[in-house]
């Protein structure tokens, strides 16, 4: 299969990065969000993006129209029927994925891969509720979209070789670097990074260091990019203590407990910069 159209559905930070990146790689790509407001900032999100690779050298003005020439926005999920692929990248949440796959297994055409970008969870259960479980995989992109290099590629149990070569093809097209996982909940990155954010979330928590201190000793240390904690922050919060919460329910292993003090600060609302505080203040 050539992917000519790929339909990309929920626009936020991950949905319009993946919007961003197949644009330039030259896909008609289809951007949906059930709040339309959603689509205009995350039109404005990608036309400043691509402006500032304008501004670099990096991108021609022509490339930049023909990019955001390549997009259509829509709030219908009526208007994905014809689409070749289509990834979900909504909140994550159980319930909400498969009644959209509910959907769009009705809507779309045969021919449509469905693939879900979940950072934890089953792809096997979500392709379960289509008729078309074989046609289904999981596409696990990271943030920020256009900078990092990983595609996490995601077979569940029933997905097949047909679905698995058009991850790869995809993977290719949009210039990412695949890895496959076995669909295990959160996979191979978030099984392996969401611990250790929740671990800089207790080290906070039990006075241990100051949350610049422990960023700065990280980054210093192991030569991240980003402390866990600033790094919590930029990712979500509430993604973290999602992610946490699917694979202690799994696992029920209590290594697994997220720190108490990360699922307050979600309680209240601090989020981390998507909603001006988190760990940190960005007001
Ligand atoms: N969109 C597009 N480009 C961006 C960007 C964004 N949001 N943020 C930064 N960039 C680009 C910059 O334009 C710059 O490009 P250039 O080298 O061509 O000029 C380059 O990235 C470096 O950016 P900066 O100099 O502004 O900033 P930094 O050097 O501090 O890098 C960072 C920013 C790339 C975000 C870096 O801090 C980093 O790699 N952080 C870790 C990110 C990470 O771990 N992501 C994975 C999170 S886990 C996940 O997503 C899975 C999910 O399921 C939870």
């Amino acid at each position: 299969m050539s992917i000519q159209k790929l339909g990309v559905i929920g626009v936020g930070q991950m949905g319009s990065g993946i919007v961003q990146v197949a644009a330039q790689a030259g896909l008609t790509v289809l951007a949906s969000d059930k709040d339309g407001s959603r689509n205009e900032k995350a039109k404005a999100k990608i036309e400043k993006g691509l402006s500032r690779l304008v501004e670099k050298g990096k991108l021609s003005d022509e490339d930049l129209k023909a990019t955001l020439g390549r997009i259509t926005w829509t709030t219908s999920l009526q208007d994905f029927a014809d689409q070749d692929l289509v990834i979900e990248a909504i909140t994550e949440n159980p319930q909400a994925k498969e009644e959209l796959f509910k959907q769009l297994d009705e809507i779309c055409s045969e021919k449509t891969v469905l693939a879900t970008n979940t950072s934890s969870i089953s792809v096997t259960r979500l392709a379960a509720v289509t008729r078309r479980p074989n046609k289904f995989i999981g596409l696990h992109f990271f943030n920020p979209v256009p900078v990092m290099k990983l595609l996490e590629v995601i077979k569940a149990l029933s997905t097949d070789e047909a679905t698995y070569a058009v991850a790869k093809e995809i993977g290719e097209k949009l210039n990412k670097q695949i890895v496959t996982a076995q669909d295990s909940a959160a996979f191979i990155v978030n099984r392996t990074l969401i611990p250790f954010l929740n671990e800089a979330a207790f080290v906070l928590y039990e006075g241990v260091g100051t949350a610049e201190d422990i960023d700065q000793a990280i980054k210093l240390g192991l030569n991240h990019p980003m402390g866990p904690l600033e790094l919590s922050d930029f990712v979500g919060l509430d993604v973290v203590l999602a992610v946490l919460d699917v694979l202690y329910r799994e696992f029920g292993d209590v290594k697994y407990r997220a720190c108490p003090l990360l699922r307050k600060y979600v309680e209240a609302g601090w989020l981390g910069r998507k909603t001006g505080r988190g760990f940190y203040n960005y007001a």
